[in-house]
């Protein structure tokens, strides 16, 4: 079933947009399985690769999947989706009914993307947005370390099993976390910490008010990149906190 009168929220959706490299806005509006409506904007990092950006369709599965949706049935984007973003859509639990309402018409993503390559071809049995619990631990109770925890032990990484989240606190006190979700084919995999930006954005926050940062992990595979895309946007310090694997 289409969304009616989708126009207005999604040119809502796309204020959010921050793409001071291409200046190209795209919003996008996911529907959960819960019929919840999710929102998402594609963010760009100046002076970063522009592998690190966050394109609008990730950004609205991300804010459903962290706000506990465990599938999504629609998406409605401003325009076509690229490649990368059909890639991305296609290790979504729900990929074999989801629907794609664009300007030109509604489309299945089978349409979109025929002959996929997907989780399947590499062995893997569910996808994004599954419920996970990893049983991760830290060794600290610190409220930013802790709620960094959660997002790890959420995380979707069946394919390098490296799993990992990220808090972030704002200079005013406002917390957001991301969790990691891979790709079958790789590429399109969000970082934790480009989900807890994108989550940040659509909270209406600037990214250089990030002041306190911290990433759960397992091994050196988050490290490099979070330093980098952290420091892209603020000046904030990153903790590393190494979880234990209990599970
Ligand atoms: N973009 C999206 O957000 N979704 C798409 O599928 C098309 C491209 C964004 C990425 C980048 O910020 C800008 O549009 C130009 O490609
Ligand atoms: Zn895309």
């Amino acid at each position: 079933m289409a969304l009616e009168d989708v126009g207005t929220l999604l040119a809502r959706a796309a204020q959010f947009a921050r793409p001071p490299i291409s200046n190209f806005h795209v919003g996008a509006v996911a529907r959960g399985t819960s019929g919840k409506l999710y929102f998402g904007a594609n963010v760009e990092f100046a002076n970063e690769a522009l592998s690190f950006t966050v394109h609008a369709e990730q950004s609205a599965v991300a804010n459903a999947w962290m706000s506990g949706e465990d599938g999504i049935d629609l998406i409605a984007v401003t325009a076509a989706p690229c490649g990368y973003c059909r890639q991305f859509l296609n290790e979504l639990t729900t990929a074999g009914g989801l629907a794609i309402q664009l300007p030109t018409g509604s489309f299945t993503l089978a349409e979109l993307l025929p002959n996929a390559f997907g989780p399947r071809d590499l062995g893997i049995e569910g996808g994004l947005l599954q419920r996970e619990n990893h049983g991760l631990s830290i060794g600290t109770d610190d409220e930013l370390a802790r709620q960094a925890l959660v997002a790890a032990n959420m995380s979707y990484a069946p394919y390098s099993k490296s799993y990992a989240g990220v808090a972030l606190r704002t200079s005013d006190g406002f917390v957001v976390t991301g969790a990691y979700a891979e790709n079958a084919a790789f590429n399109p995999s969000m970082s934790p910490l480009e989900v807890a930006l994108s989550q940040l954005n659509l909270a209406g926050r600037p990214l250089e008010s990030v002041e306190g940062a911290v990433l759960v992990h397992l091994d050196e595979l988050h490290t490099n990149a979070t330093r980098t895309v952290l420091a892209a946007v603020s000046d904030a310090p990153l903790r590393l906190v190494r979880a234990r694997n209990s599970g």
